[in-house]
């Protein structure tokens, strides 16, 4: 068997700051199985072990939650709330260097209500105090799954470190969702077009320098982190397409592409249609990847865009990891907890025991019973 290279703990990709993001305590009200749960999570390693079907991943996913505003499984924010519940709330108060601040966020009646530090706040507001980024069963699909998941880890990503991203975001949909009504409504005249097509070409253009900017940003960790979690797969190269031709400017090309789109239903190019994917020399097509090599690949893009996080907004995201222990081996599992020492993220772990790469470097301790009853162990 082939040894994993040594690790050395000081190579975590040239990220100066330790200073990191935690949550000191969360709170769940008829979030899955829980009535109610209540943890005081300390910085470092916290561990979640417990039966399957105790509610672990369903603890990680609340944190998630105050991050994303969606979960990472499928089923959408309804399966989220407690059978027979009308309404779930998730609660936590979040440390860096000092301050403090007290999330809220709910989903009553189909919608979400978010709540900062006491106020009303738009979920944007909310999603952008917190950062998480969570390794977990369904994470292969970063790699394997359509270009949504990839335009999706990108786009998060890029509103954490460039706070203006959002804003262009919304007008370019806004010019799209318009553009897509005249189109349905066979509407022809060039002055009905001619504004939104002109926004979303302005808009579109600063989405993609953010967009570039970012993974540019991300390749030299992500290099570096496949070379240790898996070196054979060889140099490794990101690829973009930002969504329409090189040679030309959005809105002239949407003012070209009118009738074609006018048949499809929709507009056919632009930002919405922006892709990545990630090429390796000794596996040119995504299809010469194991399963297990998929999930490693999928990992070290999770780490690289914590340290991207971290250099860019200067502190490090929380980082989870849904069912450690099933998801990687132990030499893998071994390498990652090093380097998240090293670092001094707060990571929060789930497993039906204490994976062997954590028992002597658990900081907390929780176990869940079956019926969603949580105890702190140590
Ligand atoms: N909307 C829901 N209402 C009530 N129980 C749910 C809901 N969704 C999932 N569950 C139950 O919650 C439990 C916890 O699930 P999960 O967090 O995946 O557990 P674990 O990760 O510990 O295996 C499971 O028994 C599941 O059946
Ligand atoms: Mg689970």
């Amino acid at each position: 068997m082939p040894q994993t290279p040594a690790f050395v703990a000081t190579q975590w990709p040239a990220v100066q700051t330790t200073d990191a993001l935690w949550v000191r305590q969360l709170v769940l009200h008829h979030l899955r199985c829980f009535a109610e749960a209540r943890l005081d999570l300390a910085p470092g390693i916290n561990v979640i072990t417990g039966p399957n079907g105790a509610g672990k991943t369903s603890l990680l996913e609340a944190v998630y939650l105050l991050s994303h505003g969606h979960s990472f499984r499928a089923g959408g924010p309804q399966a989220l709330l407690r059978r027979g519940a009308e309404a779930l709330d998730v609660f936590a108060e979040l440390l860096r260097a000092g301050s403090s601040h007290r999330l809220g966020l709910g989903r009553r009646s189909g919608h979400w209500e978010a709540r900062l530090d006491g106020r009303d706040v738009a979920l944007a507001e909310l999603l952008g105090q917190c950062a998480v980024v969570c390794f977990e069963p369904g994470s292969h699909a970063l790699i394997s799954g359509p270009p949504e998941e990839r335009r999706r880890f990108m786009d998060w990503g890029v509103f954490h470190v460039e706070p203006s991203f959002l804003g262009h975001w919304r007008r370019y949909r806004r010019a799209l969702e318009q553009r897509n009504a005249l189109l349905r409504h066979g509407v022809i005249a060039d002055g009905e077009y001619r504004p939104w097509e002109e926004s979303m070409g302005e808009t579109a253009a600063l989405l993609d320098q953010a967009r570039v900017r970012y993974l540019e940003a991300l390749q030299k960790p992500l290099t570096r982190l496949l070379d240790r979690l898996i070196p054979e797969l060889g140099c490794v190269e990101l690829r973009y397409r930002r969504g329409w031709p090189a040679d030309s400017e959005l809105a002239a090309y949407l003012a070209a592409s009118r009738l074609t789109d006018q048949q499809r239903g929709h507009t056919s190019a632009g930002s919405h249609r922006a892709v990545w994917s990630i090429h390796f020399a000794a596996a040119p097509q995504r299809e010469h990847l194991s399963r297990g090599q998929e999930k490693l690949v999928a990992l070290a893009c999770l780490l690289a865009q914590a340290a991207v996080h971290a250099e860019h907004a200067g502190f490090w995201p929380i980082i989870a990891f849904d069912d450690l222990a099933s998801e990687l081996d132990r030499d893998h599992q071994r390498m990652v907890v090093d380097q998240l020492l090293a670092c001094g993220a707060q990571v929060l772990v789930t497993g039906t025991e204490i994976p062997d790469a954590l028992s002597t470097r658990t900081t907390r301790r929780f176990h869940v019973e079956q019926g969603g009853r949580v105890q702190l162990i140590q």
